[in-house]
């Protein structure tokens, strides 16, 4: 079973790295056999976050494009591991909708190198978060989901913003619709990294660019 968190619970920041002390002026002087040097820190996990839609070529597109630009502005993009996928292989291999691909250039997001392809069950465990646009994507990826799937599915506005609301499929519309699914998807991106990688407590923006602290979201299983 996949694990289903509408959000994911404010963390504890890690605790910080311990600072080499400078000698003081009265140590005695260096030893000339070295001690022994500190095991290396653990390098800092990824968090996986997947976007998914029907097709993948209008709205997780989008998604995966606005929290890339929202990861690269923060200069966090060490600390994610970021795709999108469709629940269909309807598109599989397609660039993105021309209209989504406009939609981003607008705003000076590049999105036409993306391509679409289907949720794949490796997927489920690749990924801590999958994060589908509306319910029937929900649903169909419930069903999807092996047995051993250890990712959160969720709703992206839910567990980006508390909202239980789909982003509308704008396929059969026009530009503003796919403008305005860039403005949600944009606005759920900033509070999506925000929820995920909270800024250590008193962090100045320079500070929050360089070092993200990762939410140890405590998994729970659906019902
Ligand atoms: P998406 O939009 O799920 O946001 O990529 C759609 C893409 C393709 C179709 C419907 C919606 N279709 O019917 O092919």
């Amino acid at each position: 079973m996949s694990r289903r968190d509408p959000a994911p619970p404010a963390s504890k920041p890690s605790a910080s790295k311990s600072s080499a002390s400078k000698p003081s002026a009265s140590a005695p002087p260096a030893s000339p056999s070295p001690a022994p040097l500190p095991p290396s820190a653990e390098p800092e996990a990824r968090i996986g976050v997947l976007f998914v839609c029907l097709g993948n070529i209008c709205r997780s597109p989008l998604a995966e494009g606005a929290f890339r630009r929202v990861v690269a502005a923060r200069r966090l993009e060490h600390r994610f591991h970021i795709d999108s996928a469709g629940i269909s292989d309807f598109h599989e291999g397609d660039p993105p909708d021309r209209r989504a691909i406009a939609a981003a250039a607008a705003r000076g997001v590049d999105i036409s190198g993306q391509r679409s392809r289907p949720v794949r069950p490796g997927d489920f465990v690749a990924f801590d978060w999958i994060l589908a646009m509306d319910g029937a994507n929900l649903t169909a990826l419930d069903a999807a989901a092996p047995d051993h799937a250890s990712a959160h599915v969720g709703l992206l506005l839910e567990v980006a913003e508390g909202r239980a609301k789909p982003v509308p499929d704008p396929y059969y519309d026009g530009p503003a619709e796919f403008a305005a699914v860039l403005d949600t998807v944009s606005a759920a991106a900033e509070r999506l990294i925000d929820r995920l990688l909270p800024p250590p407590p008193g962090a100045r923006p320079a500070d929050e660019a360089q070092d993200g602290r990762v939410a140890p979201a405590p998994k729970r299983r659906s019902t």
